[in-house]
């Protein structure tokens, strides 16, 4: 599916939620929005810099960036927008703009498609 990560951040596909998330020093993923402990959502988390985790809103469990990374769904940004492969075709899928990680140094409101792909 494609969608614009100007005005789109956010994804609720099914029951399964995914948000962009901006790791700073790697690439931009659509990470897993419920946390592995008990599926707090971690796009209302809180990233701090140096942590290289998230930390969830429900019981400030820290789950590690690379846990995220590795568990982000298939991604591609382009110069006209993005496009991800979804678990799940038949599934409902809803698009939203929210503010991510908002206790983030740097709250991902949205993401710039890359200017220089093709
Ligand atoms: S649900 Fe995330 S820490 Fe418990």
């Amino acid at each position: 599916m494609s969608f614009d990560p100007r005005q789109v951040n956010f994804l609720q596909v099914g029951a399964e939620r995914y948000f962009l998330l901006d790791p700073g020093d790697g690439p931009t993923v659509l990470a897993n929005g419920s946390c592995p402990h008990r599926g707090g959502p971690l796009h209302l988390g809180r990233m701090e810099d140096g942590t290289q985790a998230v930390y969830c809103p429900w019981h400030v469990r820290k789950v590690p960036l690379r846990h995220l990374q590795k568990t982000a769904l298939p991604l591609v940004l382009r110069r006209d927008g993005a496009v991800a492969i979804l678990p799940d075709t038949q599934a409902a899928v809803l698009m939203q703009k929210k503010t991510i990680l908002a206790g983030a140094s740097r709250p991902c409101e949205a993401v710039a498609p890359l200017a220089h792909a093709e």
